[in-house]
């Protein structure tokens, strides 16, 4: 293992997350080649086989799988070295690593805005995901804070309520529904919906209240992204539940409204989320006390949104 460099063990990590070398290429910007020519020298330099390929998967061997334990544990030391280093210069340099759910990418990158610019050292990346990938990367260690509306009640968490993300049936400004009062659930059911992907929190939501009423939506459409429903909804397609944020910034001008629907909004909450016993870098500490202080900013603009109230 003394001719294995760094540089192969995060590209056999990404092989091996991804279970392709085409994947693992994309994300490191990498050619296929390349990929495949790192891993053929870490095979070599390990001396047992590392992915076996059935059809068109590949497979982790026994070598592989410990091979990858060892892996994320020497970047987790790497990462808790780079840690210890930023603390000692303060918050002039460092990582953020953000992991958060889709709804909340309509107020994270404003408020990263601010920060970065009174901390210009410090360098941030920002994963947008679903609920369900959102998980993975908790589970799999690979950002400093997490953002999402259901924390998991199997992990060992620290978990920190700190802003409403509440849950809105949309229409196109022109549906007839729109300007009504107090409709009923069940008159959903009529309309042709546009639902999120499976994996998504908010679909999960959706589903659980209309199923515990028994009432059975017509979907017509399930798209993956939140801006994608949006513009079915304007396009006339049909409604769907999203979330209030995803209207931030529009105001008035906005194509879609919110339906007043009984038992609407669904109550939810942004938790801020790191697995208990993680050691916190200083940068990834004032984020967090910066990110409560803007929380309660950004309740009060978005509690203005709600224009059928
Ligand atoms: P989603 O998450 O992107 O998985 O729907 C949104 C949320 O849970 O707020």
């Amino acid at each position: 293992m003394k001719q294995a460099t760094l540089h192969q063990l995060k590209v056999f990590e990404a092989a091996a997350r991804h279970g392709s070398f085409t994947r693992a290429a994309e994300e490191l910007f990498l050619t296929q080649p390349t990929v495949s020519m790192q891993v053929k020298q870490l095979t070599k330099a390990v001396g047992l086989p590392l992915f076996e390929q059935v059809g068109k998967r590949l497979y982790l061997t026994d070598a592989g799988r410990e091979l990858l334990l060892t892996c994320r544990e020497i970047f987790e030391r790497i990462a808790q070295f780079e840690m210890t280093v930023a603390d000692m210069k303060g918050l002039k340099q460092g990582q953020l690593r953000l992991g958060v759910v889709t709804t909340a990418k309509y107020f994270v990158p404003r408020i990263l805005g601010p920060f970065c610019r009174r901390y210009p050292g410090i360098d941030v990346s920002l994963q947008v995901t679903n609920h369900e990938q959102l998980i993975d990367r908790l589970a799999d260690n690979r950002d400093d804070l997490y953002i999402l509306s259901q924390p998991p009640t199997n992990s060992d968490i620290f978990c920190h309520p700190f802003l409403e993300n509440p849950l809105e049936v949309m229409a196109s400004r022109d549906h007839v529904l729109a300007g009504e009062k107090n409709i009923p659930l069940e008159r959903l059911a009529e309309e042709p919906f546009i639902i999120r992907e499976p994996g998504s929190g908010t679909r999960g939501s959706v589903q659980k209240m209309f199923e515990e009423r028994n009432i059975k939506l017509k979907v017509r459409l399930e798209l993956g992204s939140n801006e994608a429903i949006k513009q079915a909804i304007a396009g006339g397609l049909g409604i769907s539940v999203l979330s209030r944020h995803v209207l931030a910034l529009e105001g008035s001008t906005s194509q879609l409204v919110i339906l007043n629907v009984e038992g609407f909004p669904i109550r939810r909450h942004w938790y801020v989320i790191h697995p208990n016993g993680k050691q916190l870098s200083i940068v990834a500490r004032t984020f967090f006390e910066y990110l409560l202080d803007e929380g309660k900013r950004v309740a009060e603009a978005t509690a203005a949104l709600r224009v059928t109230d």
